[in-house]
């Protein structure tokens, strides 16, 4: 796990895009994990500003959403396939057809699920994953007790989280209470995971799973066994980690060659 501690979202955003808009140069048709929420959020402006800029060309790339809610019609303004396609993949050149979100609104969800993960394998799997953390831990919607082998699936949302998500709705009632996520062994399997985190909400779930016990209490500390788990942070999402000082020494030493 490699924690790189930054100024901002700004400086992360950049960081961020940087390694897709490598990852694209040298594989023009890579599979892009995306993420909701707002962590994601800088990294869809930079690259959205690197597509108009100098034309970072998606059109032969691939993207797979992480979750969905269960229960909001296609086309719902907050299910996120239309986020994701409001926040990123309206904003490049990917052809929509190339973008996956699990079906939240299929009428036979375990089917649903078992066709995301077979859509996954078919396209080659995640080259490279975006993700966010939530308060208690989770990624995607893997909340705590998740299985730390699981698949996509069906899952119940914690109250915690339903609070977290009101933002985006009328109201704490109009939250989903089920979602449909990739699971912590789909996760796994992505090439690279790219983590992002910002403020101070996130400090504890940050310390508790880069520093703490790998446990399905805290799903995203998973990320301890892959090998290849990059940490984004700004200065208040890692104010709860007792070796901050050596990470940023270890990032300010890096050898430049070995990149992200
Ligand atoms: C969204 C997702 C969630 C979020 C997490 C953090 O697709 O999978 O794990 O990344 O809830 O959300 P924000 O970034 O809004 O704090």
């Amino acid at each position: 796990m490699e924690v790189v501690i930054l100024p901002g979202s700004k400086q992360i955003g950049k960081l961020a895009a940087a390694a897709i808009e490598e990852l694209l140069r040298k594989k023009p048709e890579a599979v892009l994990g995306l993420a909701t929420g707002s962590s994601p959020l800088p990294v869809y402006d930079e690259l959205a500003a690197r597509h108009s800029r100098g034309g970072l060309d998606f059109s032969r790339a691939h993207a797979f959403a992480l979750d969905e809610y269960v229960g909001l019609e296609h086309g719902h303004p907050e299910s996120y396939r239309e986020v994701i396609r409001r926040e990123f993949t309206s904003r490049v050149n990917i052809d929509e057809t190339n973008v996956h979100t699990p079906d939240g609104a299929a009428e036979d969800l375990p089917a649903a699920c078992r066709s995301y993960e077979d859509a996954l394998q078919a396209a080659g799997g995640v080259d490279l994953q975006l993700l966010g953390v939530g308060t208690d831990g989770h990624i995607g919607f893997n909340e705590p007790g998740s299985s730390l082998a699981s698949r996509t699936r069906i899952k119940s949302l914690i109250e915690q989280t339903r609070r977290d998500n009101a933002r985006f709705f009328p109201g704490l009632a109009a939250v989903p209470h089920h979602v449909v996520t990739q699971g912590l062994g789909t996760i796994m399997e992505a090439r690279h995971v790219v983590l992002v985190a910002t403020g101070a909400r996130k400090a504890p779930a940050v310390r508790d799973f880069v520093e703490g016990p790998v446990s399905a209490f805290c799903p995203a500390s998973i990320l301890q066994f892959h090998p290849h788990a990059t940490i984004l942070l700004d200065e208040a999402a890692a104010s709860s980690l007792k070796l901050a000082d050596f990470y940023r020494h270890t990032y300010e030493h890096k050898p430049a060659w070995q990149g992200l």
